[in-house]
């Protein structure tokens, strides 16, 4: 594992009901192993859609979703058996919290998958050290933790299960920018230390997206308006108007000095420095 093949997948809600909304349409891309991809859009586009039906939860009213080439719903009674491989952080995972401690919480997911106990005790260390989950945590009750720490909690908790694709849905929504870059960080030293793991990060933020996403898929209504590395996408201001998103500050900024020489698509202030100075220099 992993790579992901969306076949031109559609999914309507409550359908054949006055409720009936198709969230999905004709959507077509392929998450290559090993790289983080984001995936961005206006509130409503079909975000949670995407990762609701990657976990396999619901499945796709037309197309195909095919893992390493199976299709996942191929046989319906081994769905379970591939979702094992999937880790799906929802949107406010904090709220699934509900063992005595922290440690005990984190090492669910492994346990459920029948590890030994030292497996479980490595990977639950393991998880908990990405995300910065340090040992006097681990030991407390997670109602003892702030929102921050329980959300690490959470995440820390996918990840003990060691999942081949893991997909978070906004992980690091409502959360000051320290403790944006302690999650997001610690998801790609997740990525970076397992080499071929593949991951989906959903977020609003194009400033995260510039820091820690490799390619992004771009959502619009429900369909794919854009699917290209991160910084193709930063060089399409218009596309990224059309999907009701904004460029962060420092592109926007670098794009309209691109007279001066400067490339389109900067993504961070380090990087638009170094360009700057270049220029300054000769
Ligand atoms: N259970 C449901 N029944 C009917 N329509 C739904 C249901 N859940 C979501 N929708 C609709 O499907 C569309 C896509 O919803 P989804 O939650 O995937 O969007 P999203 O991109 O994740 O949005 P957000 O950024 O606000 O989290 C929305 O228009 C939403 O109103
Ligand atoms: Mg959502």
């Amino acid at each position: 594992m992993s790579v992901v093949t969306f076949e031109h997948v559609g999914y309507t809600y409550s359908a054949k009901t006055p409720f009936e909304h198709e969230a999905l349409k004709d959507l077509s891309f392929t998450l290559q192993e090993g790289r983080v991809t984001g995936l961005v859009g206006h509130t409503g586009c079909g975000k949670s859609t995407v990762a609701m039906l990657l976990d396999g939860l619901e499945r796709p009213t037309s197309g195909r979703i095919l893992i390493d080439g199976r299709d996942l719903w191929e046989e319906p009674k081994k769905v379970r058996e591939i979702r094992r491989r999937i880790g799906l952080v929802f949107q406010y995972p904090e709220y699934q919290l509900f063992e005595e401690t922290v440690e005990k919480d984190i090492a669910f997911g492994p346990r459920n998958l029948g590890k030994s106990e030292d497996e479980i005790r490595t990977l639950v260390h393991s998880a908990a050290q990405f995300v910065g989950v340090g040992e006097d945590l681990l030991k407390k009750s997670p109602f003892e933790l702030s929102g921050g720490e329980r959300r690490r909690a959470a995440i820390a908790g996918v990840l003990a299960m060691d999942p081949e694709l893991l997909v978070l849905d906004e992980p690091a929504a409502g959360l000051d920018p320290r403790g944006r870059a302690d999650i997001l960080g610690g998801v790609c030293a997740y990525r970076r230390e397992k080499q071929n793991r593949t991951v989906l990060l959903i977020s609003h933020s194009m400033e995260d997206m510039a820091r820690f996403a490799d390619d992004l898929i771009v959502l619009k209504e429900g369909e794919l308006l854009f699917h290209g590395t991160t910084k193709e996408v930063f060089c399409r201001p218009d596309l990224v108007r059309e999907a009701g998103l904004a460029l962060p500050q420092i592109t926007r900024i670098t794009n309209a000095l691109c007279d001066l020489g400067i490339p389109e698509g900067i993504t961070t202030t380090e990087e638009a420095a170094i360009e700057i100075l270049k220029r300054l220099d000769s």
